[in-house]
């Protein structure tokens, strides 16, 4: 993960994940569901300062946004100060928006973890990424992937994770339309273990030593909330054949949605696919992997 200084303040990048595939496997008896997906950073990102203060204060370049004890930076500081030994950490946050929200990219997720990460490098690293992936966990399902980021395997809640090297080298186009799709919502529509058995499931099953070969991931992506959320919103499945036809080589929905991604191997075609999506109005991010 990219760290900057600027001015004194320490600041981190709190890039967003998409989801190369999701499965629901079943609904567990703690109300939470079995995930079987893979994650992949990308350079989308908020940018969060971090200062020693007097008292913690977050800002935010969102009026939408809570800037109070709700918000998943405070509640980070909070469950980083409560695994500390010693003094509390207090600090003036800043945080500049630029991931959707509601829009399946973990956006909160990432800002929770890129404060766990900025609060342990200001503190002088008292824990390890371990540590920083169990206390992320108590923010969001996302959170832990995105303390590392990179691409990765998630299973459980989406915190057991097994990093993979993806051979493939892609650009992401991203198209988020202007409807805010709520996970809490998704998940109580969705039918887990339709398919015990699936192409993407068996592509799963069958990666050995954590290497994904170029091409044949993107051939097998499946999403099982894309359905559902596309019928509820059809904006969604129009921007999914907008990138198809713009010449994605695979095209699918990034976690509960709203958001809709194309996988380019050709920087031009992704970037006139990019280029096609902001002249209809569509908000569109043209990616790489982080
Ligand atoms: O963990 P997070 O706060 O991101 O989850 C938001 C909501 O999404 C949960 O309250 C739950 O309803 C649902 N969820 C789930 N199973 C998961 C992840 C999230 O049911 N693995």
């Amino acid at each position: 993960m990219e760290q900057l200084e600027r001015g004194g303040s320490l600041v981190e990048k709190a890039w967003a994940k998409i989801n190369l595939g999701l499965k629901v496997r079943w609904r567990r008896a703690d109300g939470y569901h079995e995930l079987c997906t893979i994650m992949q950073a990308v350079d989308l990102a908020d940018v969060l300062w971090i200062e020693p203060a007097a008292q913690t204060r977050l800002t935010c370049t969102d009026p939408e946004l809570s800037t109070g004890p709700d918000n998943l930076v405070l509640r980070a500081v909070e469950v980083f100060n409560c695994r500390l030994s010693g003094a509390p950490c207090r600090v003036r946050l800043h945080l500049e928006k630029h991931i959707p929200m509601g829009a399946g990219l973990g956006g909160g997720s990432a800002d929770a973890a890129a404060a766990l990460r900025g609060l342990n490098r200001l503190c002088g690293a008292p824990f390890s990424a371990a540590v920083l992936r169990e206390l992320a966990g108590l923010l969001g399902s996302d959170a832990p992937f995105l303390i590392s980021g990179g691409t990765a395997l998630a299973r459980g809640r989406g915190e057991q994770l097994e990093p993979l090297h993806w051979e493939g080298d892609f650009y992401y186009v991203l198209a988020c339309p202007e409807v805010a799709v709520s996970t809490v919502w998704a998940y109580s529509q969705v039918q887990p273990g339709l398919t015990p058995s699936s192409p993407y499931l068996n592509f799963v099953s069958s990666l050995s030593g954590g290497r994904v070969a170029g091409k044949a991931l993107i051939n097998v992506l499946e999403n099982d909330f894309q359905g559902l959320v596309e019928r509820a919103n059809p904006i969604v499945a129009e921007l999914r054949s907008h990138l198809s036809l713009a010449g994605a080589q695979a095209c699918s929905m990034s976690g509960s949605g709203s958001t809709v991604y194309g996988i380019f191997d050709d920087r031009n075609a992704a970037q006139r696919a990019h280029q096609g999506l902001r002249a209809k109005g569509c908000r569109s991010f043209f990616c790489r992997p982080a």
